[in-house]
Protein backbone atom coordinates (compact mmCIF):
# COMPACT_ATOMS: atom_id res chain seq x y z
CA UNK A 1 0.00 0.00 0.00
CA UNK A 2 0.88 3.37 -0.83
CA UNK A 3 3.15 4.96 2.29
CA UNK A 4 2.36 8.38 3.84
CA UNK A 5 4.87 10.80 5.83
CA UNK A 6 4.42 14.49 7.36
CA UNK A 7 6.98 17.07 6.43
CA UNK A 8 7.90 20.15 7.37
CA UNK A 9 10.26 20.91 4.38
CA UNK A 10 9.37 23.33 2.14
CA UNK A 11 7.69 22.58 -1.49
CA UNK A 12 10.52 23.93 -3.16
CA UNK A 13 13.48 21.47 -1.52
CA UNK A 14 11.39 18.09 -1.80
CA UNK A 15 12.54 15.63 -4.14
CA UNK A 16 9.67 13.91 -5.37
CA UNK A 17 7.74 12.83 -8.67
CA UNK A 18 5.62 15.99 -8.40
CA UNK A 19 3.97 18.06 -6.37
CA UNK A 20 0.27 18.66 -6.06
CA UNK A 21 -1.03 21.61 -5.04
CA UNK A 22 -4.83 22.74 -4.69
CA UNK A 23 -6.69 25.33 -7.25
CA UNK A 24 -10.07 27.02 -6.28
CA UNK A 25 -12.60 28.89 -8.27
CA UNK A 26 -12.83 32.40 -7.53
CA UNK A 27 -14.68 35.33 -8.57
CA UNK A 28 -12.36 36.30 -11.19
CA UNK A 29 -11.19 32.58 -12.62
CA UNK A 30 -8.78 30.27 -10.70
CA UNK A 31 -6.85 31.05 -7.12
CA UNK A 32 -4.25 29.14 -5.72
CA UNK A 33 -4.28 27.79 -2.77
CA UNK A 34 -2.99 28.41 0.76
CA UNK A 35 -0.27 25.82 1.15
CA UNK A 36 1.08 26.23 -2.43
CA UNK A 37 2.78 29.77 -1.50
CA UNK A 38 6.19 28.16 -2.44
CA UNK A 39 5.28 26.81 -5.24
CA UNK A 40 3.76 29.74 -6.53
CA UNK A 41 6.86 31.92 -5.57
CA UNK A 42 8.95 29.23 -8.11
CA UNK A 43 6.03 30.22 -10.79
CA UNK A 44 7.10 34.20 -9.90
CA UNK A 45 3.52 34.31 -8.56
CA UNK A 46 1.72 33.55 -11.59
CA UNK A 47 0.61 30.26 -10.78
CA UNK A 48 -3.13 31.54 -11.02
CA UNK A 49 -2.92 32.74 -14.68
CA UNK A 50 -0.91 29.35 -15.81
CA UNK A 51 -3.53 27.91 -14.64
CA UNK A 52 -6.10 29.98 -15.91
CA UNK A 53 -4.29 29.92 -19.79
CA UNK A 54 -4.18 26.19 -19.26
CA UNK A 55 -7.92 26.10 -18.93
CA UNK A 56 -8.51 25.24 -15.30
CA UNK A 57 -10.56 26.71 -13.44
CA UNK A 58 -10.76 25.09 -9.98
CA UNK A 59 -14.13 23.07 -10.21
CA UNK A 60 -13.87 20.17 -8.20
CA UNK A 61 -12.86 16.78 -10.11
CA UNK A 62 -10.37 18.82 -12.13
CA UNK A 63 -6.42 17.98 -12.33
CA UNK A 64 -4.05 20.29 -14.39
CA UNK A 65 -0.50 19.15 -14.94
CA UNK A 66 1.85 21.56 -15.79
CA UNK A 67 5.73 21.53 -15.85
CA UNK A 68 7.20 22.52 -12.77
CA UNK A 69 9.57 25.93 -12.93
CA UNK A 70 13.78 25.42 -11.94
CA UNK A 71 13.34 26.50 -8.64
CA UNK A 72 11.43 23.43 -7.61
CA UNK A 73 12.62 19.87 -7.26
CA UNK A 74 10.07 18.05 -8.76
CA UNK A 75 9.48 18.03 -12.49
CA UNK A 76 5.80 18.26 -12.79
CA UNK A 77 3.44 20.24 -10.39
CA UNK A 78 -0.74 19.19 -10.30
CA UNK A 79 -3.26 21.51 -9.42
CA UNK A 80 -6.09 19.84 -8.37
CA UNK A 81 -9.94 21.61 -7.88
CA UNK A 82 -11.50 22.24 -4.48
CA UNK A 83 -14.46 24.19 -5.98
CA UNK A 84 -15.75 27.79 -4.70
CA UNK A 85 -13.74 29.05 -2.50
CA UNK A 86 -14.66 29.12 1.17
CA UNK A 87 -16.31 32.15 2.42
CA UNK A 88 -13.76 34.37 5.00
CA UNK A 89 -13.14 32.92 8.05
CA UNK A 90 -14.00 29.35 6.98
CA UNK A 91 -11.51 26.66 5.66
CA UNK A 92 -12.30 23.81 2.69
CA UNK A 93 -14.74 21.51 3.74
CA UNK A 94 -12.83 17.62 5.15
CA UNK A 95 -15.02 16.03 2.01
CA UNK A 96 -13.70 18.29 -0.52
CA UNK A 97 -10.16 18.05 0.68
CA UNK A 98 -10.53 14.17 0.81
CA UNK A 99 -12.11 14.21 -2.91
CA UNK A 100 -9.35 16.36 -4.56
CA UNK A 101 -6.36 14.24 -2.51
CA UNK A 102 -7.92 11.63 -4.17
CA UNK A 103 -8.11 12.84 -7.60
CA UNK A 104 -4.37 13.71 -7.38
CA UNK A 105 -3.58 10.33 -6.14
CA UNK A 106 -5.72 8.62 -9.29
CA UNK A 107 -3.34 11.27 -11.63
CA UNK A 108 -0.45 9.98 -9.95
CA UNK A 109 -0.86 6.16 -10.33
CA UNK A 110 2.53 5.02 -12.05
CA UNK A 111 4.66 7.85 -10.09
CA UNK A 112 6.62 6.66 -6.93
CA UNK A 113 6.53 9.52 -4.82
CA UNK A 114 4.29 12.92 -4.48
CA UNK A 115 4.19 15.74 -2.17
CA UNK A 116 1.14 17.31 -1.26
CA UNK A 117 0.54 20.86 -0.68
CA UNK A 118 -3.02 21.39 0.08
CA UNK A 119 -4.57 23.93 2.44
CA UNK A 120 -4.38 21.83 5.61
CA UNK A 121 -4.36 24.41 8.55
CA UNK A 122 -6.06 21.74 11.39
CA UNK A 123 -5.31 18.26 12.15
CA UNK A 124 -8.80 17.16 10.89
CA UNK A 125 -7.46 18.83 7.24
CA UNK A 126 -4.61 16.43 7.68
CA UNK A 127 -6.57 13.62 7.99
CA UNK A 128 -8.81 14.31 5.09
CA UNK A 129 -6.28 14.88 2.59
CA UNK A 130 -4.17 11.25 4.20
CA UNK A 131 -7.56 9.81 3.88
CA UNK A 132 -8.10 10.52 0.25
CA UNK A 133 -4.44 10.53 -0.77
CA UNK A 134 -4.55 6.60 0.22
CA UNK A 135 -7.75 5.68 -0.70
CA UNK A 136 -7.25 7.42 -3.82
CA UNK A 137 -4.16 5.65 -4.61
CA UNK A 138 -6.17 2.03 -4.44
CA UNK A 139 -5.81 -0.11 -7.59
CA UNK A 140 -7.19 -3.97 -7.77
CA UNK A 141 -4.19 -5.56 -10.05
CA UNK A 142 -3.97 -8.73 -7.77
CA UNK A 143 -6.01 -10.36 -11.64
CA UNK A 144 -4.07 -8.56 -13.76
CA UNK A 145 -0.73 -9.90 -16.13
CA UNK A 146 0.23 -13.64 -16.63
CA UNK A 147 2.55 -14.17 -13.60
CA UNK A 148 0.92 -16.98 -11.58
CA UNK A 149 0.74 -15.97 -7.85
CA UNK A 150 -1.33 -17.95 -5.04
CA UNK A 151 -4.73 -16.82 -5.18
CA UNK A 152 -4.86 -14.17 -2.62
CA UNK A 153 -7.08 -10.71 -1.28
CA UNK A 154 -4.76 -8.03 -2.61
CA UNK A 155 -1.84 -10.13 -3.84
CA UNK A 156 -1.68 -6.67 -5.30
CA UNK A 157 2.68 -6.28 -6.33
CA UNK A 158 4.22 -6.65 -9.50
CA UNK A 159 2.69 -7.59 -12.86
CA UNK A 160 3.58 -7.77 -16.12
CA UNK A 161 0.61 -6.57 -17.40
CA UNK A 162 1.05 -2.84 -18.05
CA UNK A 163 -0.99 -1.77 -15.81
CA UNK A 164 0.04 0.74 -13.77
CA UNK A 165 0.78 0.47 -9.86
CA UNK A 166 -0.58 2.99 -7.33
CA UNK A 167 1.43 6.13 -5.87
CA UNK A 168 4.36 4.37 -4.05
CA UNK A 169 4.89 7.34 -1.54
CA UNK A 170 3.31 10.30 -0.25
CA UNK A 171 4.60 13.25 1.99
CA UNK A 172 1.71 15.79 3.41
CA UNK A 173 3.98 19.22 3.22
CA UNK A 174 2.52 21.50 6.26
CA UNK A 175 1.86 18.18 8.74
CA UNK A 176 4.25 18.64 11.40
CA UNK A 177 5.73 15.26 11.91
CA UNK A 178 6.21 16.10 15.65
CA UNK A 179 2.67 17.57 16.76
CA UNK A 180 0.36 14.93 18.45
CA UNK A 181 -2.99 15.43 16.85
CA UNK A 182 -1.38 15.82 13.41
CA UNK A 183 0.89 12.35 13.81
CA UNK A 184 -2.51 10.43 15.18
CA UNK A 185 -4.66 12.14 12.09
CA UNK A 186 -2.43 10.46 9.99
CA UNK A 187 -1.79 6.89 12.05
CA UNK A 188 -5.57 6.89 12.08
CA UNK A 189 -6.04 7.66 8.75
CA UNK A 190 -3.11 4.87 7.78
CA UNK A 191 -5.23 2.32 9.66
CA UNK A 192 -8.44 3.06 8.46
CA UNK A 193 -7.71 3.02 4.95
CA UNK A 194 -5.77 -0.06 5.19
CA UNK A 195 -9.00 -1.35 6.25
CA UNK A 196 -11.04 0.24 3.38
CA UNK A 197 -8.46 -1.09 1.09
CA UNK A 198 -8.94 -4.55 2.58
CA UNK A 199 -12.76 -4.68 2.29
CA UNK A 200 -12.17 -3.32 -1.20
CA UNK A 201 -9.93 -5.93 -1.98
CA UNK A 202 -12.28 -8.48 -0.55
CA UNK A 203 -15.46 -7.20 -3.00
CA UNK A 204 -13.64 -7.09 -5.88
CA UNK A 205 -11.88 -10.50 -5.53
CA UNK A 206 -13.79 -12.67 -8.05
CA UNK A 207 -16.08 -15.03 -6.23
CA UNK A 208 -14.49 -18.45 -7.69
CA UNK A 209 -11.66 -17.36 -5.78
CA UNK A 210 -13.66 -15.58 -2.49
CA UNK A 211 -16.42 -18.26 -1.45
CA UNK A 212 -17.70 -18.60 2.66
CA UNK A 213 -14.34 -21.23 3.53
CA UNK A 214 -11.90 -18.29 1.86
CA UNK A 215 -13.77 -15.16 3.04
CA UNK A 216 -13.67 -16.87 6.22
CA UNK A 217 -10.29 -17.65 6.33
CA UNK A 218 -8.84 -14.21 5.39
CA UNK A 219 -11.18 -12.77 8.44
CA UNK A 220 -9.13 -15.27 10.63
CA UNK A 221 -6.01 -14.23 9.14
CA UNK A 222 -6.47 -10.72 10.04
CA UNK A 223 -8.00 -11.07 13.27
CA UNK A 224 -4.91 -12.66 14.20
CA UNK A 225 -2.61 -10.06 12.65
CA UNK A 226 -4.65 -7.48 14.99
CA UNK A 227 -5.59 -9.10 17.59
CA UNK A 228 -9.16 -9.69 17.13
CA UNK A 229 -10.73 -13.30 18.17
CA UNK A 230 -11.94 -14.74 15.35
CA UNK A 231 -14.32 -18.06 15.64
CA UNK A 232 -15.62 -19.51 12.89
CA UNK A 233 -19.19 -22.05 12.42
CA UNK A 234 -18.74 -24.22 9.72
CA UNK A 235 -21.59 -26.13 8.01
CA UNK A 236 -21.70 -28.83 10.39
CA UNK A 237 -21.90 -26.60 13.21
CA UNK A 238 -24.53 -24.61 11.47
CA UNK A 239 -27.28 -27.83 11.59
CA UNK A 240 -26.34 -28.53 14.73
CA UNK A 241 -27.16 -24.89 15.76
CA UNK A 242 -30.19 -24.79 14.08
CA UNK A 243 -29.40 -21.96 11.46
CA UNK A 244 -32.12 -22.53 9.33
CA UNK A 245 -31.45 -19.00 7.38
CA UNK A 246 -27.72 -19.72 6.98
CA UNK A 247 -28.10 -22.86 5.53
CA UNK A 248 -31.28 -22.85 3.14
CA UNK A 249 -29.17 -19.91 1.33
CA UNK A 250 -25.95 -21.74 0.96
CA UNK A 251 -27.76 -25.33 0.44
CA UNK A 252 -27.62 -24.94 -3.29
CA UNK A 253 -24.07 -24.20 -3.64
CA UNK A 254 -20.88 -26.52 -3.77
CA UNK A 255 -19.30 -23.82 -0.73
CA UNK A 256 -20.73 -24.23 2.22
CA UNK A 257 -22.44 -20.94 4.51
CA UNK A 258 -19.75 -19.98 7.60
CA UNK A 259 -20.85 -17.67 10.73
CA UNK A 260 -18.46 -15.58 11.13
CA UNK A 261 -17.73 -13.77 14.65
CA UNK A 262 -15.26 -11.40 15.31
CA UNK A 263 -14.17 -10.00 18.56
CA UNK A 264 -12.16 -7.23 19.87
CA UNK A 265 -13.15 -5.92 23.42
CA UNK A 266 -11.01 -3.14 25.74
CA UNK A 267 -10.79 -3.91 29.18
CA UNK A 268 -12.08 -0.56 30.19
CA UNK A 269 -14.79 -0.48 27.64
CA UNK A 270 -18.52 0.49 28.96
CA UNK A 271 -19.98 -0.49 25.72
CA UNK A 272 -20.40 -2.80 23.12
CA UNK A 273 -21.97 -2.63 19.78
CA UNK A 274 -22.45 -5.36 17.63
CA UNK A 275 -21.48 -5.53 13.48
CA UNK A 276 -23.51 -7.90 10.98
CA UNK A 277 -22.97 -8.09 7.47
CA UNK A 278 -24.23 -9.50 4.59
CA UNK A 279 -21.54 -11.50 3.24
CA UNK A 280 -23.35 -13.26 0.30
CA UNK A 281 -19.79 -14.29 -2.13
CA UNK A 282 -22.09 -14.31 -4.97
CA UNK A 283 -25.94 -13.62 -5.56
CA UNK A 284 -27.13 -15.62 -8.70
CA UNK A 285 -30.72 -15.22 -7.12
CA UNK A 286 -30.64 -18.72 -6.83
CA UNK A 287 -33.81 -20.68 -8.10
CA UNK A 288 -35.22 -17.15 -8.55
CA UNK A 289 -32.29 -16.74 -11.08
CA UNK A 290 -31.17 -13.53 -11.78
CA UNK A 291 -31.78 -12.33 -15.32
CA UNK A 292 -28.55 -11.34 -17.23
CA UNK A 293 -27.72 -8.09 -17.00
CA UNK A 294 -28.54 -8.40 -13.07
CA UNK A 295 -25.75 -10.95 -12.02
CA UNK A 296 -22.59 -9.43 -13.94
CA UNK A 297 -20.99 -7.82 -10.51
CA UNK A 298 -22.81 -10.04 -7.85
CA UNK A 299 -19.45 -10.64 -6.86
CA UNK A 300 -20.44 -7.27 -4.72
CA UNK A 301 -22.78 -8.88 -2.39
CA UNK A 302 -20.43 -9.49 0.50
CA UNK A 303 -19.74 -6.19 0.49
CA UNK A 304 -21.77 -5.37 4.30
CA UNK A 305 -19.56 -8.54 5.52
CA UNK A 306 -16.05 -7.23 4.20
CA UNK A 307 -17.26 -3.15 5.70
CA UNK A 308 -17.95 -5.24 9.09
CA UNK A 309 -14.33 -6.99 9.03
CA UNK A 310 -12.87 -3.15 8.16
CA UNK A 311 -14.32 -1.95 11.06
CA UNK A 312 -13.55 -4.52 13.77
CA UNK A 313 -10.32 -4.55 12.83
CA UNK A 314 -10.11 -0.88 12.55
CA UNK A 315 -11.27 -0.49 16.18
CA UNK A 316 -8.67 -2.89 17.05
CA UNK A 317 -5.93 -1.22 15.50
CA UNK A 318 -7.14 2.10 16.90
CA UNK A 319 -7.62 0.39 20.71
CA UNK A 320 -10.82 1.99 20.67
CA UNK A 321 -12.23 2.19 24.43
CA UNK A 322 -15.49 -0.06 23.23
CA UNK A 323 -16.12 -3.67 22.68
CA UNK A 324 -17.15 -4.27 19.03
CA UNK A 325 -18.46 -7.76 17.73
CA UNK A 326 -18.49 -8.56 14.33
CA UNK A 327 -20.82 -11.45 12.45
CA UNK A 328 -20.31 -12.20 8.88
CA UNK A 329 -23.13 -14.02 7.67
CA UNK A 330 -21.35 -16.11 4.50
CA UNK A 331 -23.16 -17.99 1.77
CA UNK A 332 -23.29 -18.08 -1.61
CA UNK A 333 -26.42 -18.48 -3.53
CA UNK A 334 -27.01 -20.61 -6.37
CA UNK A 335 -29.37 -22.97 -7.96
CA UNK A 336 -29.04 -26.33 -8.06
CA UNK A 337 -30.90 -29.69 -7.29
CA UNK A 338 -30.17 -29.17 -3.69
CA UNK A 339 -31.02 -25.49 -4.00
CA UNK A 340 -34.40 -23.91 -1.53
CA UNK A 341 -36.87 -23.54 -3.78
CA UNK A 342 -39.65 -21.42 -3.74
CA UNK A 343 -42.27 -22.70 -1.59
CA UNK A 344 -40.18 -24.42 0.68
CA UNK A 345 -40.18 -22.80 4.41
CA UNK A 346 -37.19 -22.38 6.62
CA UNK A 347 -37.07 -22.92 10.99
CA UNK A 348 -34.68 -19.77 11.29
CA UNK A 349 -31.94 -19.84 14.37
CA UNK A 350 -34.85 -17.93 16.11
CA UNK A 351 -37.04 -20.82 15.70
CA UNK A 352 -39.58 -18.26 13.26
CA UNK A 353 -40.50 -20.27 10.21
CA UNK A 354 -40.12 -18.97 6.95
CA UNK A 355 -41.35 -19.51 3.73
CA UNK A 356 -38.84 -18.63 0.86
CA UNK A 357 -41.05 -17.17 -1.99
CA UNK A 358 -37.99 -15.65 -3.68
CA UNK A 359 -34.50 -16.94 -3.30
CA UNK A 360 -33.45 -14.00 -4.56
CA UNK A 361 -34.30 -12.05 -1.36
CA UNK A 362 -31.68 -14.50 0.22
CA UNK A 363 -29.48 -11.62 2.34
CA UNK A 364 -32.89 -11.37 4.95
CA UNK A 365 -32.43 -14.64 5.51
CA UNK A 366 -28.79 -14.83 6.31
CA UNK A 367 -29.10 -11.79 8.28
CA UNK A 368 -31.93 -12.89 10.21
CA UNK A 369 -29.63 -15.63 11.67
CA UNK A 370 -26.53 -13.59 12.56
CA UNK A 371 -28.49 -11.06 13.92
CA UNK A 372 -31.03 -13.04 16.53
CA UNK A 373 -27.05 -14.76 17.32
CA UNK A 374 -25.74 -11.15 17.95
CA UNK A 375 -29.29 -10.52 20.20
CA UNK A 376 -28.22 -13.23 22.22
CA UNK A 377 -25.57 -11.45 23.84
CA UNK A 378 -27.16 -8.56 24.74
CA UNK A 379 -25.43 -5.51 23.08
CA UNK A 380 -26.09 -2.13 23.65
CA UNK A 381 -26.76 -1.91 19.69
CA UNK A 382 -27.03 -3.97 16.64
CA UNK A 383 -26.20 -2.25 13.04
CA UNK A 384 -26.63 -4.72 10.40
CA UNK A 385 -24.71 -3.70 6.68
CA UNK A 386 -25.89 -5.27 3.77
CA UNK A 387 -26.82 -4.64 -0.23
CA UNK A 388 -30.00 -5.74 0.38
CA UNK A 389 -32.30 -4.09 -2.24
CA UNK A 390 -32.56 -3.02 -5.94
CA UNK A 391 -35.50 -1.16 -4.21
CA UNK A 392 -32.97 0.69 -2.14
CA UNK A 393 -30.45 1.78 -5.20
CA UNK A 394 -34.17 3.47 -6.76
CA UNK A 395 -35.28 5.23 -3.88
CA UNK A 396 -31.74 7.11 -3.35
CA UNK A 397 -29.48 6.47 -6.30
CA UNK A 398 -26.01 4.64 -6.74
CA UNK A 399 -24.38 6.70 -3.87
CA UNK A 400 -26.33 7.08 -1.25
CA UNK A 401 -27.49 4.34 1.05
CA UNK A 402 -30.42 4.11 2.83
CA UNK A 403 -30.83 4.12 7.43
CA UNK A 404 -33.85 2.06 8.82
CA UNK A 405 -33.57 1.87 13.12
CA UNK A 406 -35.90 1.05 15.10
CA UNK A 407 -35.04 3.54 17.48
CA UNK A 408 -35.17 7.49 15.66
CA UNK A 409 -32.58 9.00 17.69
CA UNK A 410 -30.11 5.97 16.86
CA UNK A 411 -31.00 6.82 13.31
CA UNK A 412 -30.50 10.37 13.42
CA UNK A 413 -26.97 10.11 15.43
CA UNK A 414 -25.83 7.28 12.41
CA UNK A 415 -26.87 9.94 9.56
CA UNK A 416 -24.76 12.25 11.08
CA UNK A 417 -21.97 10.30 11.90
CA UNK A 418 -21.99 9.22 8.46
CA UNK A 419 -22.37 13.36 6.94
CA UNK A 420 -19.42 13.82 9.39
CA UNK A 421 -17.16 11.38 7.49
CA UNK A 422 -17.91 12.09 4.06
CA UNK A 423 -20.09 9.19 3.33
CA UNK A 424 -23.74 9.49 1.86
CA UNK A 425 -26.84 8.37 3.24
CA UNK A 426 -30.30 9.14 4.04
CA UNK A 427 -32.97 8.17 6.95
CA UNK A 428 -35.77 5.68 5.53
CA UNK A 429 -38.92 4.82 7.77
CA UNK A 430 -40.52 0.94 8.38
CA UNK A 431 -44.30 1.77 8.06
CA UNK A 432 -45.36 -0.98 10.04
CA UNK A 433 -48.51 -1.43 7.63
CA UNK A 434 -45.60 -3.34 4.92
CA UNK A 435 -45.90 -5.79 7.88
CA UNK A 436 -48.84 -7.41 6.57
CA UNK A 437 -47.46 -8.13 2.94
CA UNK A 438 -45.49 -10.40 4.31
CA UNK A 439 -48.20 -12.85 5.99
CA UNK A 440 -47.57 -16.19 4.55
CA UNK A 441 -50.15 -19.02 4.65
CA UNK A 442 -48.24 -21.68 5.79
CA UNK A 443 -45.39 -20.21 8.02
CA UNK A 444 -44.79 -17.14 10.38
CA UNK A 445 -43.78 -14.66 7.68
CA UNK A 446 -42.47 -15.00 4.58
CA UNK A 447 -39.86 -13.70 2.50
CA UNK A 448 -41.28 -10.92 0.25
CA UNK A 449 -44.24 -8.83 0.72
CA UNK A 450 -45.13 -6.07 -1.55
CA UNK A 451 -42.78 -4.86 -4.26
CA UNK A 452 -43.59 -1.00 -3.37
CA UNK A 453 -41.18 -0.25 -0.73
CA UNK A 454 -38.81 -2.65 -1.26
CA UNK A 455 -36.17 -1.75 0.83
CA UNK A 456 -38.24 -0.81 4.01
CA UNK A 457 -40.12 -4.10 3.46
CA UNK A 458 -36.78 -5.48 4.01
CA UNK A 459 -35.80 -3.56 6.62
CA UNK A 460 -38.83 -4.95 8.40
CA UNK A 461 -38.42 -8.35 8.16
CA UNK A 462 -34.98 -8.07 9.59
CA UNK A 463 -36.79 -6.13 12.38
CA UNK A 464 -38.67 -9.29 13.40
CA UNK A 465 -35.37 -11.18 14.09
CA UNK A 466 -33.68 -8.43 16.46
CA UNK A 467 -34.00 -9.09 20.56
CA UNK A 468 -36.32 -7.32 22.59
CA UNK A 469 -35.48 -4.06 23.76
CA UNK A 470 -32.02 -3.72 21.65
CA UNK A 471 -31.27 -1.07 19.91
CA UNK A 472 -30.97 -1.33 16.29
CA UNK A 473 -30.19 -0.24 12.35
CA UNK A 474 -29.52 -1.03 9.30
CA UNK A 475 -27.73 0.45 6.41
CA UNK A 476 -28.36 -0.56 2.63
CA UNK A 477 -25.86 -0.21 0.90
CA UNK A 478 -26.93 -1.87 -2.48
CA UNK A 479 -26.30 2.06 -3.85
CA UNK A 480 -22.84 2.74 -3.05
CA UNK A 481 -21.38 -0.48 -2.48
CA UNK A 482 -19.83 -1.17 -5.57
CA UNK A 483 -18.90 1.71 -8.21
CA UNK A 484 -19.18 0.94 -11.91
CA UNK A 485 -18.67 4.10 -13.22
CA UNK A 486 -15.66 6.15 -13.68
CA UNK A 487 -13.64 6.86 -10.61
CA UNK A 488 -14.04 10.15 -9.08
CA UNK A 489 -12.24 11.94 -5.91
CA UNK A 490 -11.21 9.05 -4.14
CA UNK A 491 -13.71 6.14 -5.34
CA UNK A 492 -12.64 3.98 -7.51
CA UNK A 493 -14.49 1.32 -9.99
CA UNK A 494 -15.37 -1.61 -7.79
CA UNK A 495 -15.61 -1.96 -4.84
CA UNK A 496 -15.56 1.12 -2.48
CA UNK A 497 -15.90 0.33 1.17
CA UNK A 498 -18.70 2.23 2.08
CA UNK A 499 -19.96 2.34 5.58
CA UNK A 500 -16.91 1.70 6.85
CA UNK A 501 -15.52 4.88 7.57
CA UNK A 502 -19.26 5.39 9.45
CA UNK A 503 -18.94 2.37 11.54
CA UNK A 504 -15.64 3.13 13.00
CA UNK A 505 -16.94 6.42 13.69
CA UNK A 506 -20.13 4.98 15.53
CA UNK A 507 -17.50 2.95 17.10
CA UNK A 508 -14.93 5.96 18.36
CA UNK A 509 -19.10 7.97 19.64
CA UNK A 510 -20.03 5.19 21.50
CA UNK A 511 -16.18 4.44 22.86
CA UNK A 512 -16.19 8.41 23.98
CA UNK A 513 -19.72 8.11 25.44
CA UNK A 514 -21.51 10.31 22.62
CA UNK A 515 -24.03 7.77 22.34
CA UNK A 516 -27.23 6.33 24.19
N1 LIG B 1 -28.24 -8.59 -3.68
C1 LIG B 1 -29.52 -8.18 -4.10
C2 LIG B 1 -29.75 -6.67 -4.02
C3 LIG B 1 -28.85 -5.80 -4.89
C4 LIG B 1 -29.34 -5.25 -6.05
C5 LIG B 1 -27.59 -5.47 -4.48
C6 LIG B 1 -28.56 -4.44 -6.81
C7 LIG B 1 -26.79 -4.64 -5.25
C8 LIG B 1 -27.27 -4.12 -6.42
C9 LIG B 1 -30.59 -8.86 -3.24
O1 LIG B 1 -30.27 -10.10 -2.74
C10 LIG B 1 -31.80 -9.03 -4.08
O2 LIG B 1 -31.72 -9.76 -5.04
N2 LIG B 1 -32.89 -8.39 -3.70
C11 LIG B 1 -34.12 -8.50 -4.42
C12 LIG B 1 -35.22 -8.69 -3.41
C13 LIG B 1 -36.56 -9.05 -4.02
C14 LIG B 1 -36.49 -10.42 -4.68
C15 LIG B 1 -37.61 -9.03 -2.95
C16 LIG B 1 -34.30 -7.20 -5.19
O3 LIG B 1 -33.93 -6.14 -4.69
O4 LIG B 1 -34.78 -7.28 -6.32
MN1 LIG C 1 -30.65 -11.65 -4.09
ZN1 LIG D 1 -28.29 -10.47 -2.47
Amino acid sequence: MTALTLSTAGAATLRADAIVVGVAKGAKGPVVAPGAEAVDKAYDGKLASVLESLGATGAEGEATKLPAPSGLKAPIVIAVGLGTVPAKDEAYGAETLRRAAGVAARTLSGAKKAAFALPTEAAEDIAAVAEGALLGAYAFTAYRGTERKPAKSGAAGKNDSGVKQPLGEVTLLGGKPRDKAHKAAVERAISLTEEINRARDLINTPPNDLYPETFAAIATAAGKEHGVKVQVTDEKALVKGGYGGLLGVGQGSEHGPRLVRLEYTHAKAKKTIALVGKGITYDSGGISLKPPGHNETMKCDMSGAAAVLAAVVSAARLGLQVNVTGWLALAENMPSGTATRPGDVLRMYSGKTVEVLNTDAEGRLVLADAITRASEEKPDAIVDVATLTGAMVVALGNRTFGIMSNDDAFRTSVHEIAEEVGEASWPMPLPSELLKGMDSPTADIANMGERMGGGLVAGLFLKEFVGEGITWAHLDIAGPAFHEGAPYGYTPKGGTGSSVRTLVRLAERTAAGDLG
